[in-house]
């Protein structure tokens, strides 16, 4: 009897010692290596994004102000040094009552001396539907004067974890009287 129970302490010595010595040697680091499954990402998806962007900057409501330049960025013919930050609508429909389903969040800057090329960094914030929540980031530069912009979706949050590819923008109409502009946009993204 009582050489069993002492084996029995013994084994419960070397399963706590193992254990610890275990839990210390995990400790040891601040990195591991994780199956996707542990974050249950399953099959990755592509969705297509469709909306118009709406950049107001005049009227008794603007959605993007110029927060920043230079002496010399008014004298120069592509604005370079003129930063705004925007907080423009995303609508389903061109009309600016069109129903909003995303904010663009962030800024714009003239980033280019010789054609007009901004430099965007912003955040897609969805508001509406299963994306409502989540957001998307955008890098990229905007040469507007071209038919086609491409830039680059690079991450996301929430429903859009992992994610990347791109956005197109085409200038859908440009009032030259208020210098507001609507920006029909495609995004391909690719997430879990
Ligand atoms: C450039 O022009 C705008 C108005 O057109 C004015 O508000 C701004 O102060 C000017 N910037 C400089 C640096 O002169
Ligand atoms: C979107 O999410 C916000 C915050 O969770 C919530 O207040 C709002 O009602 C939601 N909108 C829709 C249309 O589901």
């Amino acid at each position: 009897m009582a050489n069993t129970k002492s084996l029995k302490t013994i084994f419960s010595i070397t399963v706590v010692n193992l254990i610890l010595s275990f839990g210390s040697a995990k400790s040891s680091t601040f990195y591991e290596n994780l199956s996707p499954k542990s974050l249950r990402l399953k099959k990755e998806k592509l969705c297509h994004l469709h909306f118009f962007f709406h950049d107001i900057v005049s009227g008794p409501n603007p959605t993007a102000i110029r927060v920043a330049d230079s002496p010399s960025t008014n004298s120069s013919s592509t604005l370079f040094g003129y930063i705004a930050m925007i907080d423009d609508p995303l609508t389903m429909g061109p009309e600016p009552e069109s129903k909003v389903v995303e904010k663009a969040q962030g800024i714009y800057g003239s980033a280019s001396q010789h054609e007009l090329g901004l430099l965007m960094v912003l955040n897609f914030v969805f508001t509406e539907g299963k994306y409502n929540g989540s957001t998307l980031s955008l890098l990229g530069r905007n040469a507007v004067f071209f038919s086609i912009r491409e830039m680059s979706i690079i991450g996301g949050s929430r429903a859009f974890r992992f994610a990347r590819e791109y956005a197109q923008a085409k200038t859908h109409t440009f009032d030259l009287k208020t210098g507001n502009v609507v920006v029909d946009y495609n995004v391909y993204v690719l997430h879990y």
